[in-house]
């Protein structure tokens, strides 16, 4: 294929944690340490072309069921663009964990994507287009992942569309562990499992979390968010899909962890902490928890505060 030597650009979107325990597919946050990468060139042949997938396992070649593309598919038609976008894909995070990789890959793409348009995408564009990714992968769309993964940090999706989404400030010495089993959990299969009513008992359970975590953040109280951070209705229904999920909670919380929930729909499980508890000895004890019920697991640290999707390298190329 024949590069007509215009540019192409590199972006990079981080893993993220979704639902948060208490936002059922409005709030999540970026992670540091774990991302995608995401090259998209400009070229003659009009269309969208894969040209290489890095990944630690099968992904589809095909543009329009790869969640990286399928939004940029949509898009050249949309534009009717007279060039074609060449990608080529880095997955970092791993593949159904829970860790929200369909956004990282989507969010990457259309971000390099934007950045070699003559004209670049608004940010409501941005998120439109990624999000057709997440609903590839999920069967119903769902901004969770999407949009800490665009923004970074911590993000409510009041709506989708029209696109309504809030930075809620994080605690600045919170850190996250999230420790992540060698097993998969298929997205669809996880949310199609889910009840299609909720108990109003729960549902005021639930929201009074929701409103008392997010009010923690805004006033900094670290109690109340601890207090609040309890899954009534959306994990109890997926714990058993994870192993030992219980006594990985127990664990966290026994060595200081403020809350522990299943990140997205999992296998992954997130425990937030402050920066003065030993985040070594939680990970660890999550860890332990987890080989005691006879899976392999491993974690990693993080900042709530993590960044988002940007451009890691950009610029002419071919000839
Ligand atoms: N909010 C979503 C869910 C995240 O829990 O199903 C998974 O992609």
């Amino acid at each position: 294929m024949l590069d007509i030597g215009l540019s192409f650009a590199t972006a990079s979107a981080p893993a993220t944690v979704s639902n948060v325990a208490v936002g059922f597919d409005i709030l999540g946050f970026s992670l540091t340490g774990l991302s995608d990468e995401v090259t998209v060139r400009r070229v003659t042949d009009p269309g969208v072309h894969i040209v290489d997938i890095e990944a630690p396992g099968e992904l589809p070649e095909d543009p329009k069921l790869n969640t990286a593309t399928a939004g940029l598919v949509a898009l050249v038609q949309d534009r009717d663009l007279p060039f074609g976008l060449e990608v080529t894909i880095k997955k970092g995070v791993p593949l159904r964990s829970g860790l929200g990789g369909p956004a990282a890959s989507a969010v990457a793409a259309i971000v390099a994507t934007s950045a070699v348009l003559d004209e670049p995408l608004s940010l409501p564009e941005r998120f439109h287009y990624a999000l057709l990714g997440e609903e590839l992968a999920a069967g119903t769309p769902h901004g969770d992942n999407i949009a800490p993964a665009m923004l970074g940090g911590l993000i409510l999706v009041r709506n989708m569309d029209p696109f309504d989404v809030l930075r809620v400030p994080v605690p600045h010495d919170m850190g996250v562990v999230v420790v992540h089993p060698s097993q998969e959990v298929n997205v669809r299969m996880a949310r199609e499992l889910l009840r299609k009513e909720v108990p109003m008992a729960d549902f005021v359970a639930q929201t009074a979390n929701l409103a008392g975590f997010i009010s923690g953040c805004f006033r900094d109280d670290r109690a109340l968010i601890g207090r609040s951070l309890q899954d009534l209705i959306v994990e109890p229904q997926r714990a058993h899909l994870i192993p030992g999920f219980e006594a990985v909670k127990e664990a966290a919380r026994e060595t200081g962890a403020l809350g522990c929930s299943i990140s997205g729909a999992g296998p992954a499980v997130f425990a937030l902490h402050d920066f003065d508890v030993d985040a070594a000895e939680i990970c660890d004890a999550m860890v332990q928890a987890f080989a005691d019920a006879g899976v392999e697991a491993r974690g990693v640290y993080s900042p709530v505060q993590g960044l988002g999707a940007h451009i890691i390298e950009r610029g002419p190329r071919g000839q």
